[in-house]
Order: C-alpha cells, then structure tokens, then sequence
C-alpha cells in the first residue's frame, strides 16, 4: 500500500526530471515576460500550481457535467445508439470555450481505449499507470500538476465508472451491455479495447494542458 503511494510520486518526479533536463529552445521573450508578471504580482511556483490545480478541477467538471447532460439529452430523443456520437468531447462548445480562455488542451485518455486517439502519450501514461497501481491497492486517486516545460502544466484526473448508465456502453453482457450495442459501437469503433467495466473501477483520466501565461493572468 505504501510501496504504491510512494512509487506515484517517484513516477511524477521522474517524469517533472525529465522535462527539466530536456532540450527545448527556452522562448527567452516569453520567460521574461513571465518574470515580470510575476514579479509585478509576486506569484510563487507554488501558488502557480495551486492555481492549476483549481483551474484543471473545474474544467473538468464542466465537461464531465456537460457531457453527462448531452449524453442524457441523446439517449431520451433517440436512444443508445444515437446517444454513441455524444461520448466525445469534440464539438462540445464549452470546451471550446475553455480551451480558449485558458490556452488549455482537454482531453480523456485510456489504456484500454475505444478511440484509438484518446491512448496516452509517454508522459500521461506515467501519470495513468500510476493511478491504476493506487486504485489496485484503494488508494484514493488525487489530482495531479505537473510542469510539461518552461510554459504549460498537465493537469490530471481520474475518470471512474461512477454511474449505472457508463455500463450500458462500456460495461458486459451481464451488468447492462446489450450485444447490439456492443456490434454497434464496433462498426464505428473497430479498435474498442473500453468494454468489460463495473461500477466503481478506474476507466481513465482527464488530460488537460495548461498554459502558465494564462493562468498567471487570472492571478
Ligand atoms: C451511449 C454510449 C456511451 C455511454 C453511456 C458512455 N460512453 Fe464513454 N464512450 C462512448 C464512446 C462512443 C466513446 C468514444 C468517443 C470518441 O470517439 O472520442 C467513449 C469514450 C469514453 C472515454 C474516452 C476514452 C476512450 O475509451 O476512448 C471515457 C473516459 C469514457 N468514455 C468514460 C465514460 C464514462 C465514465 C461514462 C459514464 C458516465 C460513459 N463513458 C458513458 C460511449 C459511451
């Protein structure tokens, strides 16, 4: 149980080492930029990923809210099958808007993914193994901050199978899962890899990159 604990922050220090250590050119301009924000108003590192963190939690509800409504919505007008275009995050106009207002990059990654583009890259998927392994020993899964470079943040989050109507789309035959949503879901979804869930397990994260300039400006 410890032995998870501690290993999640060795992964996050091992991967916040890496981006340290790596080469890419430092927009000089902009960290000057940075500098003198905060030095005008005095922001810790600290407080920077406090901020993150708060910023990443709300984006993440609004989208999670809004998707369960849109879901909702779908399913009411025209059943499961129509409401299988409302499981994507793309076309929401709110997350739009918050990717703008923001400078933020939201998205939901898996291992076991049904869109093959919401599979984790190298840095998520540290961040998404490391969840799986607190979640195997019931830890409770936290928010995450970490530095991506010298100009944005990942936030992270875990997304769990936490209502009856995931099952009915990522579930199995015996907890709510049709076989004709299943052979539906295949036809757009050849590469599904997002079925055999139960209620209570961890089916991925939120995945939202931040811009450090943006949120100092809502400092
Ligand atoms: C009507 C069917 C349906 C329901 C109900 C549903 N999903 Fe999905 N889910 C999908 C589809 C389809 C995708 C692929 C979306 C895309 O193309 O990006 C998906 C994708 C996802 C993803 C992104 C990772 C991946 O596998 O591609 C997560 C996370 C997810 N669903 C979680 C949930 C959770 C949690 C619930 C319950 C609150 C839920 N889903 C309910 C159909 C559904």
């Amino acid at each position: 149980m410890r032995l998870g604990f501690y290993s999640f922050f060795l992964v996050i220090f091992i991967s916040a080492g890496w981006s340290c250590t790596s080469d890419k050119k430092i927009d000089g301009n902009v960290v000057q930029e940075e500098i003198k924000d905060r030095e005008i108003k005095k922001i810790s590192e600290a407080e920077i990923i406090n901020k993150v963190n708060e910023i990443g939690n709300s984006i993440a509800t609004a989208a999670k809210n809004t998707l369960g409504q849109n879901l909702q919505k779908a399913i009411q007008q025209g059943g499961l099958e129509h409401a299988i275009d409302f499981c994507n995050l793309n076309a929401m106009p709110l997350v739009d808007s918050l990717s703008k207002v923001y400078g933020a990059e939201i998205k939901r990654v898996s291992l076991k993914a049904r869109n093959p583009i919401d599979l984790p890259n190298a840095e998520e998927r540290l961040v998404l193994e490391a969840y799986a392994y607190q979640w195997k020993d019931s830890i409770p899964l936290q928010t995450n901050v970490q530095p991506i470079d010298e100009n944005k943040y990942l936030f992270t989050k875990a997304i769990l199978v936490d209502n009856a109507l995931c099952l009915s789309c990522h579930g199995t035959f015996d907890n709510g899962m049709l076989k004709e949503t299943d052979d539906f879901i295949k036809i757009k979804y050849p590469e599904d890899h997002a079925t055999g869930y139960q209620i209570g397990d961890l089916r991925g994260m939120w995945s939202i990159i931040i811009m450090k300039k943006n949120v100092i400006q809502t400092m």
